[in-house]
């Protein structure tokens, strides 16, 4: 059942001192599906996506990502493997312009998707030969990135001066330009005025199709407009998933979660 899973969590436990905060994540993405993960503020959303993007180690469990084993691997070689993700709070290069942000991520991607280094100095020079001849590839998909971005505008604007929508979808921008296939999305319309937060979800759904996305939202209309199957945490469980229809409808999910007034923002 799980043979075409992208990404596949078993048992994954993590705490923090004597707290636990992930208690037994278990959680399936196919290959293309989109997938909203909700919960209240504090469930451990975050952390789930700091253990599962490498920048905590489990204490516990096993992650697959396509497949392989990943599980304790850190972030560059899950870069490498195809993982990107995107952070509750913003990531550009604050003085680099949009473009140059964008042209980074591509290179990025690129080496990535090179797997391995060169060896000996002969091969050095073969691969610099190489990345100057593809610096026009790179520039072309930057530019195409910066057109989906509607941030064609703003092209040579140093990106830590952009107003706060257009940065978060540059942080966007970013994981997606990166080329990786499976993305971890952290809140991507947090801040956003209801419009804002409206055009990138839609923009999203286009720009990820044939994509693997697990994403952070507590915005349910957005979730309805984006994902497939939609997981609830609660205290470092999943208590529940299904599609966003089963998940609205689910009376558990409306008792501790929905319904239940937690009293402040589900984020
Ligand atoms: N590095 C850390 N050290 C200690 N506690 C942490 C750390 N990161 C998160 N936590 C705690 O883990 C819990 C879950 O946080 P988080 O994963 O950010 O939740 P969510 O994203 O669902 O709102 C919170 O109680 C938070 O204070
Ligand atoms: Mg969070």
């Amino acid at each position: 059942m799980t043979a075409d899973a992208a990404l596949r969590l078993e048992g994954v436990v993590r705490r923090f001192g004597a707290t636990q905060i992930l208690s037994g994540v278990d959680l399936s993405i196919a290959t293309g599906e989109r997938h909203a993960l909700i919960g209240p503020n504090g469930a451990g959303k975050s952390t789930l996506f700091n253990v599962v993007g490498g920048a905590l180690r489990p204490d516990a469990g096993t992650i697959w990502l396509d497949g392989a084993d990943v599980t304790g691997r850190r972030p560059h070689v899950l870069a490498r493997a195809g993982l990107g993700r995107s952070f509750q709070t913003t990531r550009v290069f604050a003085r680099s312009t949009v473009l140059e942000n964008l042209r980074c991520a591509v290179w990025c991607g690129l080496v990535a998707a090179r797997r391995g280094y060169e060896r000996g100095l002969a091969e050095r020079m073969a691969n610099w030969g190489r990345w100057w001849w593809r610096s026009r590839e790179i520039d072309a998909l930057a530019v195409r990135v910066l057109g989906e971005l509607e941030l064609e505008d703003v092209a040579y604007t140093a990106a830590g001066t952009l107003e706060y929508g257009a940065q978060r979808r540059l942080d966007l921008g970013i994981a997606l330009a990166s080329g990786a296939r499976t993305l971890l999305l952290d809140e991507p319309t947090a801040g956003m005025n209801r419009d804002e937060a409206a055009r990138t979800i839609e923009w999203l759904r286009g720009v990820s199709s044939g994509k693997t996305l697990l994403v952070i939202e507590h915005d349910m209309d957005a979730v309805f407009a984006l994902a497939d199957r939609v997981s609830v945490m609660v205290r470092g469980r999943i208590i529940a998933t299904g599609t966003p229809a089963q998940i609205r409808a689910d009376a558990y999910v409306r008792e501790v979660y929905l319904g239940a007034g937690q009293g402040g923002e589900a984020s």
